[in-house]
């Protein structure tokens, strides 16, 4: 099906690390964008967006072409005390509902809804199963977060809005996000392997993310759930060893269960489920689409980023 193009779109969560990438995108193609932000007096935009609070997205709605939604809270900036859980889960499921409204407030409503989610809906794979978006919802937090907030953005499609879900597998960004932090201990000879190190650790290089998040809001044949992850996830020994390659320095020789230790100990439940498990994650959608990804694998995204 043919692209639409946009010329005015809304972004809410535009002053995060892939909304600052999409917003700056969008504007560089000359679109028109308001970003949806709870600081709007402080919000650091490039010329051509303009930041707008919550107050009322309808009225920032009305007449755009499309919405991007990327609000929520870290999920990995804190343990995951029983509050803090709630608040991962409300900082999600209220913006979308609240854009939802807002849609339903509108007269000319925007064409589509990209929407983030994340790969945590599948949970943790046992093994190395490749999961595609046929995969089921997995069991624990991050399942349930994610399936709450698919489920607010799916509503829109009852007022005539195609929803587009963008499930984010971790983003490789030069600044910002989890590559600057997995770097720093393997710059100071302190890289280590988690566990035994099986655990798939699917990824998408912010540019990928980006252009994915484009082609998801201008072609409608993106509809529904989607992996937004590369073609090929790696377990976390491997992209470790990545790493160590690319930054010329060994790993270092804690065993990997101390590591994991240690993991559990800091972090918690939100070690074990985000850094201790994880999945081999296709992006399947993308690929039928013939998505045309600019770093498919894990060395040329680390080479472009390091
Ligand atoms: N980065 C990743 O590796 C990754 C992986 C999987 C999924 N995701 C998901 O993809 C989305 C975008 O990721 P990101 O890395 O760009 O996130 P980010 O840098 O943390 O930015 C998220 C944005 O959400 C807004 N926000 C936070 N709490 C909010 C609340 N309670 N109400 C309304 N807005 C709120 C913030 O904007 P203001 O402060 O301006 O309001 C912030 O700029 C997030 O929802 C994230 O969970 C990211």
């Amino acid at each position: 099906m043919a692209e639409q193009p946009l010329q005015r779109v809304v972004v809410a969560g535009g002053t995060g690390l892939v909304g600052r990438a999409l917003v700056k995108a969008l504007v560089r193609a000359g679109v028109e964008v308001v970003v949806l932000t709870r600081r709007p007096g402080s919000a650091v935009l490039p010329p051509g967006a303009r930041a707008q609070g919550w107050e009322d997205p309808a009225e920032a709605l009305e007449g755009a072409d499309a919405v991007f939604n990327l609000a929520g809270e870290g999920i990995a900036d804190r343990r995951w005390t029983a509050k803090r859980k709630q608040i991962l889960l409300q900082s999600r499921v209220g913006p979308t509902e609240a854009l939802v409204e807002g849609l339903r407030g509108c007269t000319h409503r925007p064409a589509v809804l990209v929407n983030a989610s994340a790969i945590g809906y599948y949970g943790a794979a046992p093994d190395d199963t490749p999961l595609s978006e046929l995969s089921p919802a997995g069991t624990g937090f991050l399942p349930e977060v994610c399936q709450a907030w698919e489920a607010a953005a799916l509503a829109a499609r009852s007022l005539g809005v195609r929803v587009a879900i963008a499930r984010l597998g971790m983003v490789l960004a030069r600044n910002g996000g989890a590559l600057p932090k997995m770097a720093l201990p393997v710059r100071l000879w302190a890289g280590s392997r988690l566990g035994d190190g099986r655990q798939g650790l699917s990824w998408i290089h912010l540019h990928d993310l980006v252009a994915m998040l484009l082609a998801a809001a201008g072609n409608p044949a993106w509809e529904g759930p989607f992996n937004a992850t590369a073609p090929e996830p790696v377990s976390q020994a491997v992209f470790l060893r990545l790493l160590s390659k690319q930054l010329h320095r060994p790993l270092a020789p804690i065993p990997g269960v101390l590591a994991a230790a240690g993991v559990r100990l800091a972090l918690g439940e939100l070690g074990r489920d985000l850094l201790l498990r994880g999945a081999f994650v296709h992006p399947g959608k993308a690929e039928v689409l013939g998505f045309p990804f600019r770093f498919p694998s894990p060395e040329e995204a680390l080479l472009d980023l390091l």
